[in-house]
């Protein structure tokens, strides 16, 4: 049993002294592979072109939160997303920050200040403000306890529309209703093919009047055309986008200069390299004790 390390050099310097310490072996790089029949597991963003090569791999964990980056592995082989505290906290202070910077009108004074002008607007209450939250996982859940304890009115929308305490939690019946009372919309669906585009005319026509868009789920849901024409006709407000589509954003595009829109190059979280070691022992544990793998992935529903 072996973990194929395929990361950064600097991740691989922290991992390594971990999982020497808990007994376990890592390989780090291709090359590195004495015996690909001893690969059990591998780390990676996205995996090699051949898997075949490493015909006892059981399991491949993504670096990250996200897995819509991976291809369709070999028969048998599970999908885990990282599990670490710190994905789930930094997002949820990228989504909080969002949510607060275009509340608080922040597109409108940073293009103020370009140009050192002093003019004040009424300033709103975040109390009663209504935010609804597309996508109650671990991430959204915290968005949301947060953003309440702050004052705003927060609903979510789920595609089981699964309960969670203190929170009201619409299902797919009910997407009309969630979006019409969604006076910021916040996205973090994962990506799949019912997800892609899902940010699109349709959608903004929905939500109240001046509504604004925090977007960290991935840059493929978004149609950006859809949303230039909701802003020029003031169906939404402002938007900040940690993820578009493409990545890298070309340096050329319209919506780097759109005075109504705020962009971060996807850097609402990063994996902590010691809690992304501490996921991997963990899968490495579960799979020797033949319990749940954390973080394991219906891979047919694509989170
Ligand atoms: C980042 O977007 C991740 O999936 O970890």
């Amino acid at each position: 049993m072996a973990l194929l390390f395929l990361s950064t050099p600097e991740r691989a310097a922290v991992w390594a002294p971990i999982l020497a310490a808990a007994g376990e072996e890592m390989v780090v790089g291709e090359h590195a592979v004495a015996d690909p029949g001893a690969i059990t597991h591998l780390l990676c963003w996205v995996p090699p072109q051949d898997l075949r090569r490493y015909p006892n791999l059981k399991v491949v964990i993504s670096s990250g939160a996200g897995v819509d980056q991976m291809p369709p592995l070999p028969e048998g082989v599970a999908l885990v997303r990282t599990l670490a505290p710190g994905i789930e906290e930094m997002v949820r202070d990228w989504v909080v920050m969002a949510a607060l910077m275009l509340h608080r009108e922040m597109p409108v004074y940073l293009a103020q200040a370009a140009e050192g002008r002093w003019q004040t607007r009424d300033v709103p209450l975040a109390r009663g403000t209504r935010v609804g939250i597309m996508g109650m996982g671990r991430i959204g859940v915290l968005a949301a306890q947060t953003l309440r304890g702050l004052g705003f009115d927060v609903a979510g929308w789920s595609r089981s529309g699964r309960p969670v305490a203190g929170i009201e939690v619409h299902g797919p019946g009910g997407r009309d209703a969630f979006l019409g009372r969604s006076d910021i919309l916040v996205c973090l669906l994962p990506l799949t093919p019912e997800t892609r585009g899902v940010l699109g005319p349709d959608l903004f026509a929905r939500l109240p009047r001046g509504a604004h868009l925090v977007h960290a789920g991935r840059g493929a849901q978004l149609d950006l055309g859809a949303l230039r024409d909701a802003l020029d006709a003031g169906q939404v407000g402002s938007a900040m986008l940690d993820v578009t589509d493409p990545e890298p954003l070309p340096p050329e595009h319209w919506a780097w200069r759109d005075a109504r829109i705020v962009i971060t190059p996807h850097v609402a979280a990063s994996t902590d390299h010691r809690e992304g070691a501490a996921h991997a022992l963990a899968v490495l544990r579960a799979g020797r004790e033949g319990t749940p793998l954390p973080g394991l992935v219906d891979q047919a529903k694509g989170y």
